[in-house]
């Protein structure tokens, strides 16, 4: 039975919530609570190097669902090897992407369908969820500027689909948030980084208080 906070971080690239995530670490970790900061695909020594493999541009020949099986596998052992053992340690794990990702670039971006993506992640993630998802809101042609000026940030694979393929992973993300409304907390991501981090704080806040009191 899992006694930690999983709170996951979703959005189109150049969305900030990187940055956002760390500085959230930060404060929860200035109020005493255990916190995991951690990231998809990657994490671990072993989903790092299943990283390397998808997000390397030499790598131009790989098919949509090898792509989507090495996803889902990174999630695996992640979740298998860092994710559940610091849940179990009562830790709020703060993820940087994860099965939604794969619903909204793989499943709907890369037209592998929602449903099938979301059944090899059954697989890989055996009903574990999280218990929130902040979705980072921004124009995927303000995400893609935004990246292009930030110097170092490494540009991989995926960085480098046309506009369209970005704006198609919004379209998926809106429609998986349609689905899961209860579990989604959506910010707009234009704003400055200082109202994003109040606003994302004030809703974690929220969320450990309801766990707290439900447990
Ligand atoms: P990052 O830039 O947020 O570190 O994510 C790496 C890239 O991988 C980003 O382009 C989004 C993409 N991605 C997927 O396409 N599917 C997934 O399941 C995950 C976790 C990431």
């Amino acid at each position: 039975m899992n006694q930690g906070i999983f709170i996951t971080m979703e959005g189109p690239e150049g969305a900030g919530k990187t940055t956002i995530l760390h500085m959230l670490g930060e404060l929860l970790t200035d109020m005493g609570h255990s916190v995991l900061i951690t990231r998809e695909p990657g994490g671990i020594p072993i989903s790092e190097q299943i990283r390397e493999v998808i997000l390397n541009k030499v790598n131009t020949a790989m098919d949509s669902r090898t792509e989507a099986l090495l996803y889902a596998a990174a999630r695996r052992q992640h979740l298998a090897e860092k994710v559940l053992p610091a849940l179990s340690e009562g830790k709020i794990v703060l993820c940087d992407r994860f099965i939604d990702s794969s619903l909204a670039y793989q499943g709907y971006a890369r037209g592998l369908g929602m449903d099938e993506v979301y059944s090899i992640n059954q697989f890989a993630i055996n009903g574990v969820m999280p218990d929130l998802t902040i979705y980072f809101d921004i124009d995927p042609a303000l995400g893609l500027e935004r990246i292009a000026s930030n110097g170092e940030r490494e540009v991989n694979r995926l960085d480098m689909e046309a506009l369209h393929f970005h704006e198609k992973v919004k379209e998926g993300y809106m429609l998986i948030i349609e689905k899961w409304k209860e579990r989604f907390f959506i910010v707009d991501a234009s704003q400055s980084l200082e109202r994003v981090l109040e606003q994302t704080a004030s809703k974690v806040y929220q969320v450990i208080s309801r766990e707290a009191a439900s447990r």
